[in-house]
């Protein structure tokens, strides 16, 4: 994150907090998140594109990290929020973010989540189908409207993994653009939807800026419409070898298609997470147990069951030491997870500084799809999150309990499993 240091003791800092501090004080696994940074980008994305282009939104696309804490940052920063279904929806109107400034997303919305949406008043629903059509319809009273967009595939296949790409013709997402015309019609004899623009969105941890371009290109040559919406899938750098595009070449690359293909009053949306969250959070993890057998390995106390993304999208990470980020690494080795699945890997060949027991590793710009995708795989307990700024930490979320884990379970004092 930008607001790292080293303190006199040679420890990494955050927030000018020592890592090694916060572990103490917190535990480990522990998800810590540079506040300060994490409010300057969002600034960032607002400012800049309302700069280029004045009547636009930035949606926090916030599956990259649902917690309340980032809903309510996002909103004092100008940001608008995207959720994807009941649960982030929940977590958004809990931070106090208004309905207005909500934008429901969902393939497969349930009835119980659109009537949660019209009751909250939330402003936007991007519509998948037809199906929402008509679950909308039920939900309105007669008198009520809803805005809605719709989305449509864009036939884009940009380069990136195959589990994060959600723009190709093949995409379970959106309606094809030949269904545009027939929807179109179906929603101006209804009453209560109002059918203000269209959606787009090519993918995730996209490295260039030309498909994001191509998408303004090939939305908005269909029709004419007050919205237009061209989702998220900026990439960030996890190495220091990545060259993900900047905020500022991404928002000239969107702005640049738009002009001239849309009228200025045209309002302008993208719905970046990952280039949001990714950069301000990094995790830190304990070593458990070195080994050298075929290979050297170093354990740590996390895994697949708290970071998921090396399984699913082999995205490589540069791990340091919080005691001594410095050092010249002297080690190469497998920095592996404690679950029990042989894709459970961190980083492939890491380089670390000799390390042993009891030291902390970070991993860095793990703030995005990290957190969001935690699960309790070998009974995982998920990690605390923390932000820290100015020298100050305050607890986001709280360490799941081996009580939580235990909570949904009908026990055997309720029932006696073992016998029949
Ligand atoms: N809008 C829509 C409709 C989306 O589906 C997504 C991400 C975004 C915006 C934000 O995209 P971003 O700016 O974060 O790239 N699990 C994968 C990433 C999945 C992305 C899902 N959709 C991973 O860990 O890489």
């Amino acid at each position: 994150p930008e607001e790292s240091g080293v303190n006199d003791k040679g420890e990494l800092t955050i927030g000018g907090v020592s890592v090694r501090a916060l572990a103490d004080e917190f535990g480990t696994p522990l998800h810590i998140f540079d506040e300060h940074g994490l409010r300057r980008q969002m600034r960032s994305l607002v400012q800049g594109l309302r700069e280029r282009w004045p009547n636009s939104e930035v949606l926090f696309a916030s599956k990259s990290m649902p917690i309340v804490a980032v809903y309510a940052i996002a909103a004092s920063e100008g940001m608008s929020i995207d959720v994807a279904g009941l649960g982030e929806l929940r977590l958004a109107i809990e931070a106090g973010v208004p309905g207005d400034r909500i934008y429901m997303h969902g393939n497969a919305k349930s009835d119980e989540e659109i009537a949660l949406a019209v009751a909250h008043g939330v402003g936007t629903v991007i519509i998948d189908g037809t199906d929402d059509i008509a679950r909308l319809d039920a939900a309105l009273a007669v008198g009520q409207t809803q805005r809605i967009l719709l989305r449509v595939i864009p036939n884009i296949d940009a380069d990136t993994h195959a589990t994060q790409a959600t723009g190709g013709e093949t995409s379970k997402f959106g309606v094809t653009f030949d269904q545009i015309a027939e929807i179109a019609k179906l929603v101006s004899h209804n009453s209560k939807i109002e059918l203000v623009g269209l959606h787009v969105h090519i993918g995730s941890q996209i490295l260039e800026t030309e498909p994001f371009a191509e998408a303004v290109r090939r939305v908005t040559s269909l029709g004419e419409f007050p919205v237009y919406d061209v989702g998220g899938g900026l990439g960030v750098n996890y190495t220091p070898t990545d060259h993900a595009p900047t905020v500022e070449e991404y928002l000239d690359a969107v702005v640049a298609a738009a002009r001239g293909l849309l009228p200025a009053d045209t309002k302008l949306i993208i719905e970046p997470g990952r280039s949001t969250v990714a950069r301000a959070g990094v995790t830190a993890y304990s070593v458990v147990t070195t080994k050298q057998t075929g290979r050297r390995f170093v354990a740590i106390n996390g895994g697949m069951a708290d970071h998921l993304d090396t399984a699913l999208t082999g995205q490589q990470y540069s791990p340091i030491l919080a005691d001594r980020p410095t050092a010249m690494p002297d080690t190469i080795a497998q920095l592996v997870g404690r679950q029990c699945e042989s894709g459970d890997l961190f980083v492939d060949n890491a380089h670390l500084p000799h390390p042993q027991i009891g030291d902390i590793v970070v991993l860095a710009a793990t703030g995005a799809y990290a957190y969001t995708l935690t699960n309790n795989y070998n009974g995982a307990l998920r990690p605390a999150v923390v932000f820290v700024g100015g020298g100050e930490a305050r607890l986001a979320v709280e360490r799941e309990s081996l009580d939580d884990l235990l909570r949904l379970h009908r026990v055997a004092a309720e029932h006696d499993w073992s016998t029949q």
